[in-house]
């Protein structure tokens, strides 16, 4: 099978080739004068598997992968990989009017296997056109953070849907796990409902399935803190990371981010490859 990995993610679909023992296949990105974007895969793709890897964290990347799928049109069978699918938390539509984005883009994703992982909403796998299946990379932050060493970890989502992420991330290495109470205002502005944890003397680890701007953890981190936390990081999917995110988080006083590479920032030190690799072998960590 080929590997091949677009602009978004040369990265993980190196990480990934690796992990199944074999070499990514070279490609180049380009854009034209005009500022359209130009791609050349630089192997023949003639009746064989090929697995593109492609997270769509912005619209020029949703091209791209467009475009990658249409050059393997002499491909015998196509998996695309999505690692961070953008526009996939307009999973409906919340005024009327309004598209469901999601849906829009994974009706144009023409392959015969898609796989996403840790998706917002997993009823957006409904939206492709061909199977789908989201991985879950929960076990890999557990591992993780275990490396961590912290004595008796808390991990906390910051909101009721990263309940069943915090608990898939927390089993297995029998961590203490709870969820706080978001209301969002805008954008970027989020309330934080006070609730005791019990938190004094702890280490708190925050985990979400990604970070945007920072508001839902920087008000998080700053409610935990002031209930007695030692110390606390945050652990997240998909480090996004828009606009001042960073800075809003080390200003609200968080020891450290630790992202995994389906978006490669700084942030990304946990890599997702081995997760792709299994699911490509054919093992199930499929959820
Ligand atoms: C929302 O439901 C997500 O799980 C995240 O909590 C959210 O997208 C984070 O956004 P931001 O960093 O902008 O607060």
């Amino acid at each position: 099978m080929k590997i091949i990995g677009g602009p978004a993610s040369q990265l993980l679909a190196s990480r990934t080739a690796r992990a199944l023992g074999t070499e990514p296949v070279l490609s180049e990105f380009n854009r034209f004068p005009d500022g359209e974007l130009y791609l050349r895969i630089a192997d023949k793709i003639e009746n064989e598997k090929v697995t593109l890897i492609q997270s769509t964290p912005t619209d020029s990347d949703f091209v791209s992968l467009l475009q990658l799928i249409d050059a393997c049109e002499g491909a015998a069978e196509i998996n695309v990989v999505i690692p961070y699918m953008g526009y996939a938390r307009q999973d409906k539509k919340f005024k009327p009017g309004e598209p469901i984005s999601a849906r829009a883009i994974a009706r144009c994703i023409n392959a015969d296997r898609v796989f996403t992982i840790n998706i917002h909403e997993k009823s957006v796998l409904e939206y492709f056109p061909c199977p789908a299946r989201n991985l879950d990379a929960a076990n890999l932050m557990g591992a993780y953070i275990a490396g961590f060493g912290l004595e008796n970890p808390m991990l906390v989502a910051p909101d009721e849907g990263a309940q069943g992420l915090v608990k898939n991330v927390a089993s297995g290495h029998g961590f203490d796990y709870d969820h706080l109470q978001k209301t969002r205002l805008s954008g970027d502005t989020v309330v934080i409902k006070t609730k005791n944890l019990d938190v004094t003397g702890r280490h708190v680890v925050l985990v979400d399935d990604m970070i945007a701007t920072g508001g839902t953890m920087a008000e998080s981190i700053r409610m935990l803190k002031a209930q007695g936390a030692i110390d606390v990081h945050l652990t997240c999917v998909h480090p996004v990371l828009t606009r001042n995110a960073a800075l809003r988080l080390f200003n609200a006083g968080v020891k450290d981010i630790i992202a995994t590479d389906t978006i490669e920032k700084a942030e990304s030190r946990l890599s997702v490859a081995p997760l792709i690799a299994e699911a490509l072998s054919g093992s199930s960590t499929l959820s």
